[in-house]
C-alpha cells in the first residue's frame, strides 16, 4: 500500500532499535510513501541495535543523538537540515524508558534518580526535541511532530510503574508546545496513544502478556499492530491531517471507550476465573 503521499517531505526519526521497534516500521511506511528521512538513535543504541540494516534499506543516514542531551539535538537538527536539503516537515518521537522498571522497584518503592532518568528519556525529551527544532528554526510550515504514548497516562495499569506519570506528561507537552508551535509556524503536535506491541520496551513491562491480551480481548477490533501503528503515523505526517494537533489519538481497536464485552464478561464468569 503505497501513495507517496510523503512524497518530498523529510523527516527526522527517533527510536528505531530492532525490526520490531515502531519507529522502524514508520521508517519502512515512511520510505514508501516518498519520504526522505534521518534515523537517530541513542549511540548506545546505535552500537547494539540494527538500524544499519535500514538505513541502507531506506536509503537513509543515520545520526547519533541522545535525545536528552541538547547539544546532541541541536546537532542532529542542524545536521539533517543539511543532510536532507532543507527544513524538516515530521519528526517521530518514538522514545520510552524507565530505569524503575527495568531494575523491578514498583511505584511505591521508586528510586528517584531512576525516576528522574526515566523522566528525562521518556517525557522530557519531547520538549528537549520540540526546543531544539524551536531554536534553529528547523521546522517547515505545517510539519507535523508525534510522540507515542500509552493509554496508562488516564488510567490504571498497575506495573506499568512511573511511565504512567512519564506519558501524562508527554501528553501534556504535546498540547502546550502544540499551542506555541502552532501559533509560530503551523506546525502540529499530536500524541498516538498505542495498544500493547510486542516490542523491546513493550516486554519490558512486567505483565506485558496481560496487557496485551485484557485489550485485545475487549478492543472491538483487537490490538492495533505496529505496522498498523505505522500507518496511522504517516497519516498524521501527511497532508491529509493539518488541523489536527494537541491531541492524544487512541490507536487501540476501540479499547480506551470499552467497559465490558461478551468475550470478556464469559471468561470473568467462567469458574474459577
Ligand atoms: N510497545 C508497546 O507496547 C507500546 C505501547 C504504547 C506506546 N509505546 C511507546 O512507543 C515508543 C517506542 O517504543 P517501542 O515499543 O517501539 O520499543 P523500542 O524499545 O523498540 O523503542 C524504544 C526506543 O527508545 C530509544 N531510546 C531510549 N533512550 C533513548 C535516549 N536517551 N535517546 C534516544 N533514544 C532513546 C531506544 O534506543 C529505542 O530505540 C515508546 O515511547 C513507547 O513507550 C509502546
Amino acid at each position: 500500500m503505497s501513495h507517496n503521499i510523503l512524497k518530498g517531505k523529510r523527516g527526522i526519526i527517533f527510536g528505531a532499535l530492532d525490526n520490531k521497534s515502531i519507529a522502524w516500521k514508520v521508517a519502512q511506511q515512511a520510505h514508501l510513501e516518498g519520504a526522505k528521512f534521518v534515523l537517530t538513535n541513542a549511540p548506545i543504541a546505535l552500537r547494539m541495535g540494527t538500524i544499519d540494516q535500514l538505513a541502507k534499506e531506506t536509503n537513509s543516514k543515520v545520526i547519533a543523538a541522545d535525545a536528552t542531551n541538547m547539544d546532541d539535538l541541536n546537532n542532529l537538527f542542524s545536521e539533517s537540515v543539511k543532510e536532507l536539503g532543507g527544513k524538516i516537515d515530521f519528526v517521530l518521537h518514538s522514545i520510552g524508558m524507565s530505569v524503575n522498571v527495568r531494575k523491578g522497584n514498583p511505584y511505591f518503592a521508586q528510586n528517584y534518580d531512576y525516576t528522574m532518568k526515566g523522566f528525562d528519556v521518556s517525557a522530557l525529551s519531547f520538549h528537549k526535541v520540540m526546543q531544539a527544532a524551536w531554536n534553529l528554526d528547523a521546522m517547515n510550515e505545517w510539519g507535523s511532530i508525534v510522540g507515542l504514548s500509552y493509554i496508562a497516562a488516564q488510567r490504571v495499569f498497575h506495573t506499568y510503574n512511573d511511565m504512567a506519570d512519564n506519558k501524562a506528561v508527554l501528553e501534556s507537552i504535546a498540547r502546550s508546545f502544540g499551542y506555541h508551535y502552532g501559533v509560530r509556524k503551523n506546525v502540529r503536535v499530536n500524541t498516538i496513544s498505542q495498544s500493547p506491541t510486542d516490542t523491546t520496551a513493550g516486554s519490558g513491562v512486567k505483565g506485558f502478556d496481560v496487557f496485551y491480551k485484557f485489550s485485545n480481548d475487549l478492543a472491538p477490533l483487537g490490538n492495533a499492530s505496529a505496522d498498523e501503528c505505522a500507518a496511522y503515523t504517516i497519516s498524521l505526517f501527511s497532508d491529509y491531517t493539518k488541523k489536527v494537533t494537541m491531541q492524544n489519538l487512541f490507536h487501540d481497536g476501540g479499547f480506551s471507550f470499552m467497559g465490558m464485552s461478551e468475550e470478556s464478561m464469559a471468561n470473568y464468569m467462567k469458574p474459577n476465573s
